[in-house]
């Protein structure tokens, strides 16, 4: 058969890719190896961990509901139905997937592709020929060679999904976005969760302040924190791991969650074989995603060193564009991320340290969250949001905060960045009271007199 677009990978860079193509007119057709559509981000990945987290959240926030007024007699969580409760949540969205794909006629095969010419897919035998090919394989856990990951309580972040039992003692080995994610959960539901991390501070890349804040509130849940420590080996009994020192310490655990970082799925895919060109596993793209071989793009995990759902949605809808003749190019000034964790953290631009190694002078301006009236009304615990700005100009370049709503402040972060806004305007703006937003404006008076 012969197609306009053929997409290989049906996660949030592809099922994106194929509904935007198909709503565009275009012939496509959609590849995907696992039974359902939607990828790691909605089958193991973003989605049933937030469909956790707040399960877990809901919890934590029942039993500890005394100084609000709720009684926490006879609260207990249920793992079972936290699971059940996850899987519908899935089940909607799978379902919802494949309707879109049936509205913009999008045909879907499910099978492994494997491109064996600059313009044809092979799949469970049958050759598909296409004017364009986007390559959306995604990513897995990376597998790092420490002895003893093979042993059966020795979980990734996918197979921790399908616990039926809750551990007694976890240990989380890696303290970024995944490790604290899910510390978070395994914590508020009264696991001893301890997190081993090879660098100073937990969830390297984010404001360090804001860091700092969530590793202080995780400790209050109850998580042990193991800084600057290397996992040697892993046994039966326990986590062996040693300090910049190389002091050893054992930690005792029944599960191991390791997360130490994602692998590009570019593997067995045929690229090498039509001359694309791949480094370090990672499809080497331009800004409009395009790869080296003309009529080839890709897209989301396997093409990008920020591997976010939204950053392979994004990414897709830049190579439909670029497929269609249609300008448009990936900007990365202003990416929000976010770690769902209790509390929340998120982020768009460059961090004040990020900015500092780049030589660029930033002026610095914080709320601390405690001074929110939304914010003590309704969540406690410490907070802070912090705006990075040009010293001379003023031109907003990032803001990054922690503490409870900060998630859904952070893409009109990322529009403040992207739009350039500067100090003066930021004053001008007129936010909602009371709400946690308002830390922006209240940061920015701090300097702007
Ligand atoms: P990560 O790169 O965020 O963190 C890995 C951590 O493991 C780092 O802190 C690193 O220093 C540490 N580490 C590496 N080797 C180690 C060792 N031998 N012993 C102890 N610590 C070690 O990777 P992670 O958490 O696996 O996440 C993978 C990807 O998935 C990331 O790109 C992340 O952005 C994405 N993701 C995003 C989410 C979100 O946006 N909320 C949620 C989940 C994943």
């Amino acid at each position: 058969m012969s197609y306009d677009l053929i997409v290989i990978g049906a996660g949030p860079a592809g099922y994106v890719a194929a509904e935007r193509a198909g709503a565009h007119g275009k012939k496509v057709l959609l590849v995907e190896r696992e039974e359902h559509l939607g990828g790691v981000c909605l089958n193991w990945g973003c989605v049933p961990t937030k469909a956790l987290l707040a399960c877990a959240k809901t919890y934590y926030n029942a039993s500890h509901g005394a100084a609000y007024g709720v009684s926490a007699d006879n609260v207990r969580f249920d793992l079972a139905v936290a699971m059940a409760r996850k899987q519908k949540v899935q089940d909607g969205l799978r379902q919802g997937i494949r309707g879109l794909m049936k509205k913009f006629k999008v045909e879907v095969v499910l099978g492994t592709a494997k491109l064996v010419a600059k313009d044809t897919v092979e799949v469970g035998g049958a050759r598909h020929q296409a004017k364009a090919i986007l390559v959306c394989t995604g990513s897995r856990p990376a597998k790092p060679p420490i002895p003893g990951l093979d042993l059966p309580h020795v979980k990734d972040s996918s197979a921790i999904l399908s616990l039926t039992a809750l551990p007694k003692r976890l240990v989380v080995i890696g303290g970024g976005v995944i490790g604290v994610e899910f510390a978070c959960f395994f914590a508020s539901v009264g696991v001893a969760v301890e997190v081993v991390e090879l660098m100073p501070e937990i969830t390297p890349g984010i404001d360090t302040e804001c860091a700092r804040i969530l590793r202080e509130e995780l400790a209050a849940k109850g998580v042990k924190f193991h800084l600057g420590h290397k996992v040697t080996k892993v046994t039966a009994e326990a986590v062996h791991h040693v300090d910049a020192a190389g002091v050893e310490t054992a930690t005792a655990s029944d599960t191991v969650l390791v997360c130490i970082g994602r692998t590009p799925n570019t593997d067995g895919l045929g690229l090498e074989t039509v001359g694309v060109d791949v480094k370090n596993r990672l499809v080497q793209v331009d800004e409009r995603c395009r790869t080296n071989v003309p009529g080839i793009w890709a897209a989301g995990d396997c093409a990008s060193r920020i591997m976010l759902a939204h950053v392979g949605s994004r990414m897709a809808e830049v190579a439909v564009r670029d497929i269609c003749g249609e300008s448009d190019r990936m900007r990365w000034s202003a990416i929000p991320g976010v770690i769902y964790t209790s509390p929340e953290v998120a982020g768009a631009g460059l961090t004040e340290e990020a900015a500092k190694a780049q030589g660029i002078p930033v002026r610095v301006a914080k709320w601390n969250l405690a001074a929110n009236g939304r914010f003590l009304a309704e969540f406690g615990g410490k907070g802070l949001v912090k705006a990075v700005l040009h010293e001379k100009t003023g031109v907003l370049l990032g803001v990054h905060g922690v503490g409870g709503g900060v998630s859904e402040q952070v893409a009109a972060w990322s529009a403040m960045i992207e739009a350039e806004f500067r100090l003066r305007e930021l004053t001008e703006l007129v936010f909602p009271h009371p709400t946690v937003s308002e830390a922006l404006r209240d940061a920015a008076w701090t300097i702007a007199h």
